[in-house]
């Protein structure tokens, strides 16, 4: 029987995974756990919703005994742009908040563990092209340090301790859901909303600035496949690379042009630019797709035409 914690709830990915696996396992097997930000009225009505702070594992511990969990999909965590601001902050959330979570999962003999991990594992020394999923992992921000770590403990309590840990690397997530909360690849949602709202977007990317993304459909199936895949298929853990799609601001903008063709974007790197120079361009998925039978539906043209349509319904009846 899946009685499901999600941490991180009212976040970007949050919002969208609590509603598919609220479908899929029903309303009331699925308990949201946000932080300081209220949740939707929807969330909050449509099953179980409380507040939880990771960094404590009493906090954790109550919401855990109180509905007899068996499994967390963990997502709490600071992204990464917030977490070169942050970094004391970020390593307590991500590093000491999962090491609480792996904890608890000992304790109280959780089934799995479920943790999202994440491109920015990999650093300037890494091959950027067709980044393979065994590489260097030295990365320069406390965001992928603490990802990094979280990966190595995941590995770790299943090896030492049997514990099912699971995880996937995302390459930055678009969706029309929730604004997302503070990483390097925001650009890829915000550009959405200016070209809808005022038709010209100020990008804080390079123009030829390439990174790794995923249509946010394409990243709920992708997590939920991977927790229900047969174990005795599995030889990697927490760490899987996950693929879609590679584009640049430039490429984005004439895709949106197609649909929206007076849209004009400007180019003022900031910070945010450094963080991205050291990412990679483009993921080898073929672990994830061989063992679990991973593999993405949408492609640069599908999710701009659908990102528009869903934000311009949004936008314009004002929900
Ligand atoms: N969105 C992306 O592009 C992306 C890409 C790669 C990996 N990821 C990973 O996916 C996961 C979810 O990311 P997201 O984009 O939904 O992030 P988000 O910032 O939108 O949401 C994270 C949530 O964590 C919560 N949180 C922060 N501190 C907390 C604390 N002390 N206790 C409990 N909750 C706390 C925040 O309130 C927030 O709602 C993270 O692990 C992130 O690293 C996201």
């Amino acid at each position: 029987m899946e009685r499901i914690l999600v941490t991180g709830a009212v976040g970007q990915i949050g919002s969208e995974l609590v509603e598919a696996l609220r479908k899929k396992y029903g309303n009331e097997n699925v308990v949201a756990a946000g932080h300081k930000t209220k949740p939707t009225e929807e969330m909050r009505t449509s099953g179980p919703f409380e507040f939880i702070d990771v960094t404590s594992r009493e906090s954790i511990e109550r919401v855990v005994k109180k509905y007899n969990i068996d499994t967390i999909y963990h997502l709490a965590a600071i992204l990464s742009a917030i977490g070169e601001e942050k970094p004391q902050l970020t390593f307590r959330v991500n590093i000491i908040g999962l090491y609480n979570i792996l904890e608890i999962g000992l304790k109280y003999k959780l089934e799995r563990i479920m943790v999202p991990s994440s491109i920015a594992v990999f650093g300037p020394q890494t091959p950027k092209e067709n980044t393979p999923n065994e590489t260097i992992l030295r990365p320069t921000t406390m965001y992928g340090v603490s990802k990094v770590a979280g990966e190595l403990l995941g590995d770790y309590y299943y090896r030492r301790f049997g514990l099912d840990f699971r995880g996937v690397r995302y390459p930055g997530i678009i969706s029309s859901k929730t604004l997302p909360g503070g990483g390097t690849t925001d650009y890829a949602v915000e550009i959405f909303y200016e070209a809808i709202k005022k038709k010209k977007y100020k990008c804080y990317l390079r123009k030829d600035s390439t990174l790794p993304m995923m249509y946010m459909p394409d990243a709920i199936r992708g997590i939920i496949e991977l927790a229900e895949a047969d174990i005795k298929n599995l030889k990697h853990h927490s760490d899987y690379n996950l693929a879609a799609m590679s584009f640049s601001p430039e490429e984005l903008t004439k895709e949106i042009q197609r649909i929206i063709p007076e849209f004009k974007c400007e180019y003022k790197p900031d910070s945010r630019q450094e963080i991205a120079d050291s990412w990679p361009k483009s993921i080898d998925d073929s672990a994830a797709r061989e063992e679990w039978g991973w593999k993405p539906e949408y492609n640069l043209q599908s999710m701009t035409k659908d990102m528009i349509q869903k934000l311009r319904e949004k936008i314009f009846k004002g929900f």
